[in-house]
Parts: C-alpha cells; structure tokens; sequence
C-alpha cells in the first residue's frame, strides 16, 4: 500500500486483538496504519492532521525519508553496540550536540534511553558534583515516569496510588501568569515569584539543595511561558546559592520553539539540560544530556542504560539536526507558530469559552474556562473538544495535568502554511460546534 492510500484495511482480527492489550487510557480504539508529514491514516481509509506530532516527538514529521534512510544505512553496518564502546553516530552527534547547544554546554552523554533517565542523570550529576541532596522541582511539571521523576514530577494525582519517597524533594509555583498564584499581574508583579523562590531556598529547604528543574515551557503542565527575565533572575539566584539550573528541554529542544532550544530564545544559559523527543526526528527513541565542562567527574557506570547510545538512534539524530539546523528550518517554525497564534487569538475573541492563548514557535496551548470573566477552569469541555475533533480529522491532546484545561497545538515542525490552515479551518468547525 502506497503511503497516501486511503482505502479500507480489514483486519478479520481487529477485535480480538484489541482484547489483549493493556490501556486504561479511555482514548478511541482507532487503529492507524500509515503517516506522512503531519497525517495520519486510520483502517478505515480516514486521515487526520496530527496536531501533537506524536507525542511531541516528531519533529520531522512521520515517515521522514531522509532520517528513515539514515538509520536504514547504519542498519546496514551496526544495529547495536555497547554504550561503553564509541561509534561514528555517537561521535557525530555529541559534537553536532554541543555546536547547537548553548556555549557553556561543552560535554554529553547519550547513554540514557529515554527523557526520564535523561533527567534523573541530569540529578546524579547535579547532586554529585555539588555533594548537595534535595531537588526542587515545579508544581505541574512533568518531567518523567520513573517512580523517581514521577516523585520529582509536580503532580501529586501520579503519584497517589503508590508508595513513593518524596524525602529531599520539594516543589515551588511554576509563573504561571494567567493566574498568577500571587495574584499579581506582569509585568507590574516584578517577579515576586522568584523572591518567593528565594524565601523557600532560604527560609524552608533543607538549606542542602542541589538543583532546581525545570522545563522552560511547561509542556504537560498547561503550556506555560514564563517571561525572559524570569529566567535571568531564577539563573542569578541559582548561581548566589550555588545551585544547578537543569532545564528539561525535552519538549522545548530541538527547533520547537523557532530557536534549537528555549534556553536560546530565552537568553539563559542552564548548567545542565536533558534532551530527548525532537532528535529522533521521525520517532526514533533517543535521548541525551548536555552539562557544563564541571561535571565531566561522574563515573559513567553510575548512569548508563543497555539501550543507551543506540546507534541507530544516534544515526537518527545527526540527520535531525542537520536537517533542523539552518534559519530557514527555525522561520518556518516561527512563522508557522505565528500564523497559529493568529488564528486562536481570532478564535478567543470569538468563543467565551476561550480564556487564553499562549506559545512560542509551535510550542502552543489554548486554555479552555466557563467564562472569561471568571476563568474557571473547563476540564470536561476540553476534553470534549479533544474528543470532537477526532470526528473532524484532527488529532488534539490535552491531559490531566494543570486543571486539565488546556489543549495543545504542537505539531511537527516542517510543518507547510497549508497545513496550517487546514488545521485552522478543521479546528473552527470544532469550535463552532460548542459556541453558547
Ligand atoms: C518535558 C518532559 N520531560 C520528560 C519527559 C519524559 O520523557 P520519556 O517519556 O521519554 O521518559 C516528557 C515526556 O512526555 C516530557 O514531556
């Protein structure tokens, strides 16, 4: 079958195999068959733009042929390699890392398999380096699924049904400026929340703090920009208290912001910062950490994973950045984000149910509430909207994170202005099927 073809697959089993798998998710049994770019094609012959690229991951889109060849050539030589040993594909891309990265950044690790364990290293080098034990992290962060990330993680519904330790772990307000928690508005506020900051390190830590982690946009957590001199002010304090600024770029990094990192739109250099998602390209599963020249001390058996380094991946990578690395790549991002922003801000105008609008390139969140006027908070509308959305071709994430509100416009980043407004367009006729 032809990636474009949109006829019918029966599949005779499609019901008893359903049977056996495990989700607990409550999401629709669609079963995909194909992607290309931003589509996606269902057995029924149905195609859908998908609005989330993946998880947030496909930063080339489905079924890239460059990336997809790439990997295919290192196939050929090497499948698999110890992690201990060193490869072409690692090589390459540690130095391509480093050269897209931050100038502080000048070491990295690519032996961890995924975001989680890309941040929990992020923590043993943090925590090794400084002798210091506790981690703080953001309320509605969320930054892995480990039980330890998922402790670090600034949810508590994730961890209710287990037994986990929180010792040495505390977490603080994320800026979340729609509602502030300090009821100040920016920019007159003059960044009481990092004074707040301070107080805790202060005032209420266990005056043993490591590290603070944070994703510069939260993703999960509701889309939420915090302002740039947030960022200046929050790195000054870190570095007062000899502190480890460790930015979770998982889903900021590579490109999605219309620079190759938040850190670089915001201006602000983190001592150490995961990597993950983006860099497979078109789904290959990577991850990697980037550190400041200072913690090249950690012995590497402490933090390393059978599936780290994988060479494929790796070959993956280096064709992701070559591919994403140039300003032509970065503008069609910004501009694509903000032809979006156009868009929903029209949109927010027009709808009640549309309380804010927020992102940078084609990092976006559109928060959903019963009403302007008293921002409440609309979980159950969101998650219909989602739902309804599916009718009409487009596949739209939000989650339980935050108050639940918030849906997420993050699709890939090669993404074409036409396709754009077919989102666009798809997306109004959701919209207009819950105008009050
Ligand atoms: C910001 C952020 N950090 C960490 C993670 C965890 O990454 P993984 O699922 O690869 O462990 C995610 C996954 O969604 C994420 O969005």
């Amino acid at each position: 079958m032809s990636v474009l073809a949109k006829e019918k697959i029966t599949y005779e089993n499609a019901q008893e195999l359903k049977s056996y798998i495990f989700r607990g998710d409550g999401i629709k049994d669609i079963e995909f068959t194909t992607g290309n770019g931003v589509y996606l094609w269902d057995s029924e012959g149905k195609k859908y733009i998908d609005c989330a690229a993946g998880t947030f991951n496909l930063s080339l889109g489905y079924q890239n042929k460059e990336v997809i060849d790439a990997v295919k050539d290192q196939a050929d030589k090497m499948v698999h390699l110890s992690s201990s040993y060193l490869s072409r594909p690692v090589l390459e891309l540690a130095k391509k890392l480093v050269e897209v990265s931050p100038k502080n950044l000048t070491k990295v690790t690519t032996k961890v398999s995924s975001g989680s364990t890309a941040n929990e290293g992020a923590i043993k080098l943090a925590q090794y380096y400084t002798g210091k034990r506790e981690v703080i992290s953001f309320y509605r962060s969320h930054v892995g699924q480990t039980i330890f990330m998922q402790t670090v993680s600034g949810l508590s519904f994730r961890r209710k049904p287990f037994n986990f330790s929180q010792n040495n772990i505390s977490h603080i307000p994320y800026p979340y400026c729609y509602r502030c928690h300090l009821e100040s508005e920016y920019p007159k506020c003059n960044y009481k929340c990092v004074e707040q900051i301070r107080d805790y390190i202060l005032y209420g830590s266990s005056g043993n703090v490591s590290c603070i982690i944070m994703e510069p946009i939260l993703g999960n957590g509701g889309n939420q920009v915090p302002p740039k001199e947030f960022f200046h002010r929050l790195k000054q304090l870190c570095d007062e208290e000899d502190i480890v600024l460790i930015f979770d770029e998982i889903q900021t990094g590579i490109g999605r912001t219309g620079k190759m990192f938040a850190a670089q739109y915001f201006e602000v250099e983190p001592n150490i910062m995961s990597v993950a998602k983006g860099l497979g390209g078109t789904g290959f599963q990577i991850a990697a950490i980037l550190m400041e020249e200072k913690f090249n001390i950690m012995e590497g058996y402490l933090h390393s994973f059978t599936y780290g380094s994988n060479v494929l991946s790796c070959a993956a990578g280096v064709k992701t950045l070559d591919m994403i690395n140039n300003d032509e790549f970065f503008d069609n991002v910004t501009n694509c984000g903000n032809f979006i922003m156009e868009r929903l801000n029209k949109f927010k105008e027009k709808y009640e149910f549309i309380g804010d609008v927020r992102g940078v390139g084609l990092m976006i969140g559109v928060e959903i509430v019963k009403d302007k006027q008293s921002k409440e908070p609309d979980s159950k509308l969101t998650n219909e909207i989602v739902k309804r959305a599916l009718d009409h071709g487009l596949l739209i994430r939000t989650s339980l994170y935050g108050f639940g509100n918030v849906f997420k416009i993050r699709p890939s980043l090669n993404i074409t202005l036409e396709e754009c407004e077919e989102m666009m367009t798809r997306l109004k006729k959701v919209l207009d099927e819950f105008q009050r």
